[in-house]
This record gives C-alpha cells, structure tokens and sequence, in this order.
C-alpha cells in the first residue's frame, strides 16, 4: 500500500488543471474549464475539469474522477502505477517498501539516475564512433562521405556509433556502475529466454533523444546498409514517451517563434539544421499525437508540414492537420518536388532551393483541393462533379463562414458553376452534419440518463427507482462530512437497505473509513475502479447543485430507500428486468 500522506501529497502537488491541462485543450467556463473529451469522441466539448475539488467528469460519456483516474485512464495504468506516475511527476519519491504483499514487485528508477545513464551511453557512443578500428572508420564514413555531413554536426547532434558486440556496451556501463536492470528498464541492454543479457543496440549508427531540457532521454540506432529493420528505436521507459517528445525540440525551440518544421525523419532534421533550418523538428518514428500538438503549440503560431508524397505521408499530414487545428496552430503544406524528403532534396538543390521552397507552401485548402483535382479530367462532366462533391466536402470543414465564402469563389470559377450553387450544395452538406452530429449526442445523452447502457452499475435498471435514491444518499454523504457523521452514528440506514451492489460498496467503504476514524475519502481509487469512482463524480455533481446542503432531500431519499421494498412490489412487472427485480426482493424478504 501507499501511505495515505503519500496520496495526498500526489493529489496535492499534481492540480487537476495542469496535468489534464497537458493532455486536453481547456478552456476556462465560469469557475471551470471545459474542453474535448479525450476518451470519446466529441465535437462540442462536455468534459469539464472542476479545480475547486480537483476532480473531472465527462457528460457524454460518464467518465470521471480525480487526476488519479485521469491518469489510470489515459495511461492506462492501475491505481498504484498512476499515483507513481503522478508523483514521478511533482518530483516526489514513492520509497519501494510501501508496495504492500500481493504486489508484484516492479524496480523503481529515480529519474535522475537514468538520465544519467543516458548521457553515459551517449557518450559511449559517441566516442566509439572515432574508434581506430575499420568498422568505426566505416561508421564515421557513413556519417560524413554517404550523409555529406560535418564532423562540426556530427558532435552538435552527439550522433554516435554502437560497435557490433553483444556485451561492449553492457560491459562498460556495469563497470560505471550500472546493474542490468538499470540498462534493461532504459532499454540500452535485452533479456534473453535463457536470462542472459545482452547490448540492444549492435551496429548501428546512433542517434541520442535529448528533451527540452537537455537530458538524454533515448536512441534511435539505424543500419548503415539495406538490411531490416533500417531503425530501432527505444521503447517507452521510465523516462521516455515517445508521444511526448520531438526529435531536436532541444535546438528547434529557440528558433521556431515564427513557424517550426515537422517532418518524418531524423536525417531530414539533421541535414535541415546543418543547411541552416534550425526551427525542424520531427516526430519519433510515430504519428504526430495529440500531445505533441499541444506541446508544439506552447512553442509556435505556425508548423510548416514536410511529409512523404506517399499515402502513408499524405494520411499522417492530414491527421497532423486536424490535430495543429485543435490547438490553434496555423499549418502550412511544404511540397518538396522531385525528391522523397527535406533530407534528399537539400542534398541534391542546395540550401537556396529549400528556402524557396518553404516561401512557397500550401494552405490546407490549398494542398487538399489540389490533391483532388488532379484525381478528375475536369473535361469530363461526370469527374466534374465528382470533384465537385469533394470540394464542397472540404469546403464544408472549414469553420469559419468568410473563409468558406473565399473558397467557394475559387472553386466555381475553377470549375465554372453557378458559385450560389456552390454555396447551397455547403450549407447543406454543414447542416446534415450539424443533425447528424445533434442526432447522435441526442441518443447519447438518453442512454446514459436512462442507464441503458450501464455497464458500471449493472444492477441500476433492476430497480431504477431505488437506484436512483441510493445515488442521492451515497451524493450527498460523498460530498458532505456531517452527513456521514449523522448517518454512520445512528444507523438510520445499513447496507441492507441497498439494492445496487456498486453503491451498498460505496456506503460500506464510507463507513469504515468513518469507523476507522480517517474520514477522508481522496483514497477511494484504492478500493473502486475508475468507472466507477467516474460514477461517483456524478452522484457528487448533482448533489452539489443543492443550495444547502440537503438534509431534507437526504432525509427524503433515505426513507425512499427504506420503504423501497414494499414500492418495488408494486412497480411494473411487463419487463423481464422489473420481474427480476420484483423476484429477487422477494425472496429477500423471505429470507
Ligand atoms: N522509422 C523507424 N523505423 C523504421 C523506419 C523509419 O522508426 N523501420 C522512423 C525514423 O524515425 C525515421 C522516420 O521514421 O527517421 C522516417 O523514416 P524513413 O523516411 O524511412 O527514413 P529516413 O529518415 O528518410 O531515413 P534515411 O534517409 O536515413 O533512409
Ligand atoms: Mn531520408
């Protein structure tokens, strides 16, 4: 177990609008902030995060709690690894005796320790690449004859080599002091079927990882000829995202105030920076996330795209569009003729053209309705209006109306119709989607209010009535310490009086954590899955809605509650659910 003080000061150093904050747009709505949902999809947001109490909860989809069962959710970790990953975060050490029996014991790292680490295989590396044997000559070689660059950026960069041996590497990390824990969790060793260990890095050309504060954080280690795989990279470590990290954002940040290049490939960002773009980032070997929108959105206004001509390329741009626009990032299309990357092109044009040709990118509209004119022989009537539809589609995406109008403009006299025509085939093609979208919220909303689909509380329709005055009571106690007091001292209710499992659950473990004299309730995430502490979040929501602090609505249900068996006797049987419920009380009764 973790201590409680432990919990707590995680919840204390670790505001629920900062790390939601890094992961979700808010924005600030009274004294809350609203953004998009970021465990469904949504395109009106209604995932609120509430500082005053540090909690959140999703009204589309009923998901919620504290920053706790955000990051259990997001990062898809277990009660314990996210208050880990919090504390990792606010700088507090979690010491490893407090893992209770039961737990399987996981080796903690110290940050620290493995950045250190890092740099000393960097350094490794780096050294090894001015070895005086013929494998490191011909690595060395790689670097300056095949790849044109400078010794000057080879060392700017810390580019290095990884010899061709199984334990080199190990062998001199353990003699500065590293266990093989250390360089498997960092990913710099592998574990063998038979537990033997092995360097994961063999002949390769390395490439160090280096966050925004300079620490080395990763490797990416390519082949120096055609064999497969042409990188490997590390995985996540403790220390390491790949989601959340860009390739020489450590350099780009300085010089990316006005627009920043993103790009696919770490030689692509090495050669543009060496020509003297020193604002090129590029993703790890991923799909732009979220996440690095964001962070590329605290750094600049504008990101020129470079991405491959090929499908992949072209889908990862758009996907990359979408995501630049959710934060407010202007996107311009860098189109690269002739060559297959930033890398190729500088190589064989000169640093001049490459100039040229970042003054002369594309709009999103511009780039996508290019695209698609070049598909149709627009002497055809029949590929006329094909692209037609497809421009009245892409047109339909832009927010906002003065903009669509422009483009409307350029697209009938492009394609010589009527543009009142244009612009009645968009509006339509906007308003379907508006209902659509409405339609779809609609059905939602009614699903989760009727609790339809209730996965977290599959006892709620066996008795919706009853479940409904559980949810006020177990509300209200949630929220209010003297109600807690009130109740658990006279037991005016018991937790017989429940017909939901979840909330007789919610009330037992209320009560003892009253009985045991810690009333406080920011540990629930030890004893309840995140839906269902989610589903707490909303009893609580609603209830705080109250202007005092609801005795009488408590009183209220609570004698609801105790009178329920005798009412639920009476409710509708015509369902099979309602029988059930009406069987089962019965034979509870009876016994
Ligand atoms: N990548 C990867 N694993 C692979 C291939 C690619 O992680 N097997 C990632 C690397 O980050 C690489 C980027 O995707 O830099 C772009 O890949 P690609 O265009 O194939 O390589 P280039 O960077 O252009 O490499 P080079 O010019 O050295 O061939
Ligand atoms: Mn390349």
């Amino acid at each position: 177990m973790i201590s409680r003080e432990t919990i707590e000061q995680v919840l204390l150093r670790n505001d629920a609008e900062t790390v939601i904050g890094s992961y979700v747009t808010l924005r600030r709505a009274g004294s809350n902030l609203k953004g998009l949902c970021p465990f469904h999809s949504e395109k009106t947001p209604s995932f609120t995060v509430y500082p005053a109490d540090n909690s959140f909860y999703c009204f589309g989809c009923g998901v919620g709690g504290n920053v706790i069962t955000f990051i259990q959710k997001k990062e898809n970790l277990d009660y314990r690894d996210a208050i880990e990953f919090l504390a990792d975060r606010a700088g507090i050490t979690i010491v490893r005796e407090e893992r209770g029996v039961g737990y399987e014991q996981k080796p903690r790292f110290e940050r620290s320790r493995m950045f250190e680490m890092n740099r000393d295989a960097a350094i490794y590396f780096s050294q090894r690449l001015f070895d005086n044997t013929p494998e490191a000559r011909a690595a060395l070689e790689y670097f300056t004859v095949k790849r044109g660059l400078s010794l000057g950026f080879i060392k700017h960069f810390g580019l290095g080599f990884a010899p061709n041996s199984f334990d080199m590497f190990s062998d001199y990390m353990r003699k500065k002091g590293y266990s093989y824990e250390e360089l498997v969790a960092g990913f710099l060793c592998g574990k063998s079927e038979h537990g033997t260990y092995y360097d994961a890095f063999r002949n390769r050309v390395m490439f160090p990882i280096i966050d925004v504060s300079g620490n080395v954080i990763a490797f990416g280690g390519r082949v120096m000829d055609d064999s497969k795989p042409k990188y490997k990279n590390s995985s996540d470590t403790p220390v390491f995202k790949k989601s959340r990290n860009l390739f020489a954002l450590n350099f780009a940040r300085h010089a990316c105030k006005e627009s920043l290049i993103l790009c696919e490939g770490y030689m692509d960002v090495i050669t543009m920076h060496s020509a003297g773009f020193t604002n090129a980032v590029a993703t790890l070997g991923t799909a732009i996330t979220p996440e690095q929108a964001r962070m590329i959105s605290r750094y600049t206004k504008k990101v020129i795209l470079s991405y491959d001509a090929d499908e992949a390329g072209q889908k990862a741009a758009q996907r990359a569009i979408t995501l630049l626009n959710e934060v407010d990032v202007e996107v311009a299309i860098l189109r690269i003729p002739g060559a297959k990357d930033p890398d190729e092109y500088i190589k064989a044009n000169g640093r001049d053209k490459f100039a040229e040709l970042l003054k002369n990118t594309k709009t999103r509209f511009e780039h996508n309705s290019e695209t698609i004119l070049a598909k149709y022989d627009l002497e055809l009537p029949q590929d006329k209006i094909k692209a037609l539809h497809e421009l009245e589609k892409l047109i339909s995406e832009t927010y906002s109306s003065a903009e669509r109008d422009i483009y409307i403009r350029i697209i009938a006299k492009k394609l010589d119709v009527d543009p009142k025509s244009v612009k009645l085939d968009v509006d339509g093609i906007i308003s379907k989607n508006m209902k659509a979208r409405k339609k779809e919220e609609s059905n939602k909303f009614k699903q989760n209010a009727i609790g339809y689909s209730d996965k977290v509380n599959p006892d709620f329709m066996k008795a919706p009535a009853a479940a409904k005055n559980e949810e006020t009571v177990i509300g209200l106690l949630y929220i209010f310490p003297e109600h807690r007091k009130h109740v658990f001292e006279s037991d005016i209710l018991t937790e017989d009086d429940f017909v939901t499992e979840l909330n007789r659950r919610f009330f037992k473990y209320f009560k003892e954590q009253y009985q045991n004299g810690g009333d406080d309730l920011s540990c629930i995430g030890e004893a309840f899955t995140a839906d269902e502490f989610g589903r707490l979040v909303k009893m609580k929501l609603k209830r705080m809605e109250l202007t005092d602090n609801g005795t009488a609505v408590l009183e209220e249900a609570i004698s609801s509650l105790k009178k329920s068996v005798s009412k639920k006797t009476n409710q509708k049987t015509n369902t099979f659910e309602g029988l059930y419920a009406v069987l089962r009380d019965k034979r509870k009764t009876e016994t």
